[in-house]
């Protein structure tokens, strides 16, 4: 999709969007109404008829008479005005997509749109991010649509956006990190939504391999390396799979003044069948997109990569199949972690934690980072608690979860704070081993796999995000269709812009 941003109208037939705050009584706004007088009151009149307030998410098409440049008018809700936040805006983008979907091209004018919080160019600039986020799809697989170009409903024809801004050279500045976002986000998603038999270890490392070309530094450890550095976690986990496991590393250096480097770790497992404690049918079919917190790093390290961010950034991912079969790992194995420590498992579906816990060793230990932040889907029980809006955070800083938390709230991927403390290592105590990888006890599921990764940072400030609810959605939202989010792109590269360059 392309954007253009221009500070006049194109002199020619087409498709205009409006801006709409909300409020009490159905009112054109007043820099409409002279298009108004042009065509003899129809927007006043479909106004009043559809009882349009501009209420967020909602939008008003009207289709105008035929003497008239434009051919059809979509006033776009945003809400009320006192509350709009970024959240809103990429909402209304959302929602704009839908209302495009059979256009070509658009012209989206926002010259007198003005309000306090947001210059025009930022607002045009959420409102494409949200366009893009919702017009996300993917095809690969569907052949008839691909080859007989058969278009499907739910595809946008939409090509061409042009925002009508005051200041387009601003707004183009801004739109070299929102493009950078959104290409962290499809990487991520793309990554989740491919099948776990084209996306394995080995093919998803080479498509890492890839992010060289933004002059991101990768490397990949192969299985010996990966059994020489002891991670006797990890690789017990990817035992019973015929697919060897990889850890892949993606370096951005965007700052040469300092050493300073944060590190981002990602639970990649390609597919979680459950191993030996097998899953039911259920709880098996989506698990491909087990390896989304590798996959949403990934996405991250792009989107820095694309946008010159000027930190030092690594992004570390553990890929492994968790499979059944005569080499699988028992329950009641043992494992030496590269830690040292070692681990009863118990379960062979808690694989996540013994992936991470080497992973996060070689984070800490090899790169010292100030701070190392881990995504992973790691437990069911983190959507019993939170559903699919907020991912868990658990952190050993608490200055470093306050600014992770604001960010959420900023751009409307949110995040909630669930504790950790000494008391649950008592229920992760091993009895003939250092740990086990769950407890005997029921409950605080996801705060027990925290509290185990935790054994795994050191002293490093270290924050873990648990996105099993977030990462995929069942149901259709105003940025989202059925599938994958790419939850935390977003997040993260706000967040290192914010408090890290
Ligand atoms: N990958 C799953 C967690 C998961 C569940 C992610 C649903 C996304 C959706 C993880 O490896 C797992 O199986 N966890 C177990 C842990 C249990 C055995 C202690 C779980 O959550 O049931
Ligand atoms: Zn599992
Ligand atoms: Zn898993």
């Amino acid at each position: 999709m392309n954007f253009k941003f221009t500070s006049q109208s194109l002199d020619e037939k087409r498709t205009v969007v409006f801006m709409s705050h909300e409020s009490e009584n159905p009112i054109v706004p007043y820099f409409a109404r002279s298009l108004d007088k042009e065509a003899d009151g129809t927007i006043a009149k479909a106004f009043n008829e559809n009882n349009f307030r501009g209420e967020e998410n909602k939008n008003l098409t009207i289709s105008m008479p035929q003497s008239t440049k434009i051919s059809r008018i979509i006033f776009q809700g945003l809400g009320p005005q006192d509350t709009l936040n970024r959240e809103r805006l990429l909402e209304a983008g959302g929602a704009l997509a839908r209302a495009l979907t059979k256009e070509y091209r658009c012209e989206i004018n926002l010259l007198e749109f003005q309000i306090k919080s947001f210059s025009p160019e930022e607002i045009a600039n959420d409102l494409a991010l949200g366009i893009m986020m919702k017009s996300w799809s993917f095809r690969r697989y569907k052949t008839a649509s691909e080859a007989n170009n058969i278009s499907c409903s739910d595809v946008s024809k939409l090509e061409e956006v042009s925002f009508v801004v005051p200041n387009p050279t601003k707004a183009e500045d801004l739109f070299v990190n929102t493009r950078a976002i959104e290409e962290g986000i499809s990487l991520s998603r793309n990554l989740s939504m491919e099948p776990p038999n084209i996306l394995y270890p080995r093919s998803m490392a080479l498509i890492l391999k890839d992010l060289e070309r933004f002059g991101v530094l990768v490397s990949i450890l192969e299985k010996e390396k990966i059994e020489e550095l002891g991670m006797g976690a990890l690789l017990g986990v990817s035992r019973g799979s015929s697919r060897d496991p990889q850890v892949v590393i993606m370096e951005w250096n965007g700052n040469p003044n300092t050493n300073e480097v944060i590190a981002f770790v990602g639970k990649g497992v390609t597919f979680d069948s459950g191993g030996l404690n097998l899953k039911s049918w259920s709880g098996m079919k989506e698990m491909k997109y087990d390896m989304t917190g590798a996959a949403t790093v990934s996405g991250l390290i792009r989107t820095l990569a694309r946008r010159k961010s000027q930190v030092n950034a690594v992004g570390i991912v553990g890929l492994v199949e968790n499979m059944p079969s005569g080499t699988s790992q028992r329950p009641g194995d043992i494992v030496r972690t590269m830690s040292g420590k070692t681990v009863e498992v118990l379960n062979t579906d808690a694989e996540g934690r013994l992936v991470l816990a080497d992973v996060l060793w070689y984070a800490v230990e090899f790169y010292k980072p100030k701070l190392v932040i881990d995504l992973a889907t790691l437990t069911g029980a983190i959507s019993v608690a939170l559903g699919d809006y907020y991912a868990g955070l658990f952190s050993n800083s608490e200055d470093f979860s306050k600014k992770l938390i604001k960010t959420g709230l900023e751009v409307g991927e949110k995040v909630w704070l669930l504790p950790l403390s000494k008391y649950y290592d008592k229920m992760l105590e091993g009895r003939i081993s250092d740990l086990q990888n769950i407890s005997d006890l029921q409950g605080a599921g996801s705060i027990l796999a925290a509290q185990f990764l935790q054994n795994f940072v050191k002293n490093t400030p270290w924050i873990h995000l648990d996105i099993a609810g977030v990462a995929w959605t069942e149901r259709n939202r105003p940025l989202y269709d059925k599938g994958p989010t790419g939850f935390g792109v977003h997040l993260l590269n706000r967040f290192v812009q914010s408090y890290f360059e």
